[in-house]
């Protein structure tokens, strides 16, 4: 019997950044992160079961997906249902840019996790969806909760402890992320071949590892306060230090565009008047700027100065089947 399954998740934005990976395949990352939750923006997933075809069909966006990233969803597939499942027909759909940095395989993967076990008739916990999102994409098994994540490295060589974990409800803190949009293509490089480029040739690698785990500490203590200047202050710093690794490796991963740096600096110019507002970037153009929801006219007003289009999004709540 053919069996539908449907479900929405928002995309994460990493505070403290996830970059580098100590086990390819399981997705394991090199470091812990910690991130929030947006809402407004949503992957929406429909799982089918028992589609006639010898070959799954995954379409996003209303275009099938072919090769690789069909194979990709594929393994997936397999990974949650076992290779000997039936063939699926999986649909999605991003209210957003697709692969530009805005996190849409992390909303992606976990929307696909909870679809797919609910079309295969599998209860899991969250905690057990996120360790099957992370295998699809690493910053996806922070996506299954809303609010503020966690997401530890962990030790186990098969990934058993490297999952997300809730630090503090949607309800925690009135802040927002104004998205300035500073271009919607493709990135360059995927954030995978980025990883292992970066590991194989940085010579800054090292200690951006050995720095992580104190920037997770420090973003979590700064969160647990609501104390944003510290907060913000470890964002831009983790930010900073991720992309001086990946500028630094070679060849370089430079996903900064002019505009990138004239927000960066309207952000900079708005604190020097008094304003809490903090930047971050992940593998794309797009700067993320975290502020007190009441502050997020003014900092739009100054994005837009720039000439680049701002979206103000708030902390989004948890995946969930519709
Ligand atoms: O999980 P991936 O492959 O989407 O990698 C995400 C990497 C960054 O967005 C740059 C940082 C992060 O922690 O989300």
């Amino acid at each position: 019997m053919s069996r539908t399954a449907r479900a929405q998740a928002h995309p994460n934005i990493a505070l403290i950044k996830y970059w580098g990976k100590r086990d390819i395949p399981l997705n394991l990352p090199a470091v812990s992160s910690l991130s929030v939750t947006l809402d407004s923006f949503m992957t929406d997933t429909t799982v089918t079961t028992e589609h006639a075809d010898e070959h799954d069909l995954i379409v996003i966006n209303g275009s099938p997906l072919t090769d690789r990233p069909a194979a990709r969803v594929s393994r997936f597939l397999d990974l949650v249902a076992s290779p000997d499942r039936p063939r699926c027909r999986v649909e999605s759909h991003n209210n957003f840019p697709t692969a530009a940095g805005l996190a849409s395989s992390a909303s992606a993967f976990g929307a696909l996790a909870l679809a797919t076990c609910a079309a295969f008739d599998q209860d899991l916990d969250p905690t057990r969806l996120s360790l099957l999102a992370r295998q699809g994409s690493g910053s996806a098994c922070r996506s299954l909760w809303g609010g503020w994540v966690r997401w530890d490295r962990g030790s186990a060589a098969d990934g058993r402890d490297s999952h997300g974990i809730p630090v503090a409800p949607r309800d925690h803190w009135d802040l927002s992320v104004v998205v300035a949009m500073v271009g919607s293509g493709p990135k360059p490089i995927g954030s995978t071949a980025g990883m292992v480029r970066t590991q194989e040739t940085c010579p800054l690698y090292p200690g951006w590892v050995s720095s992580a785990e104190a920037d997770v500490a420090e973003g979590q203590a700064a969160l647990l306060a609501r104390d944003l200047d510290r907060l913000g202050a470890a964002m831009e710093r983790s930010t900073y230090k991720m992309h001086a690794t990946m500028i630094a490796t070679w060849p370089p991963i430079r996903y900064w565009r002019p505009n990138t740096v004239a927000v960066l600096e309207a952000i900079e110019a708005l604190r020097a008047g008094g304003l809490s507002a903090w930047s971050t970037m992940d593998a794309g153009p797009n700067v993320k700027v975290l502020c007190r929801t009441a502050d997020v006219p003014r900092v739009v007003e100054a994005i837009e100065r720039t000439g680049v289009a701002a979206r103000p999004l708030g902390v989004g709540g948890d995946a969930r089947l519709v």
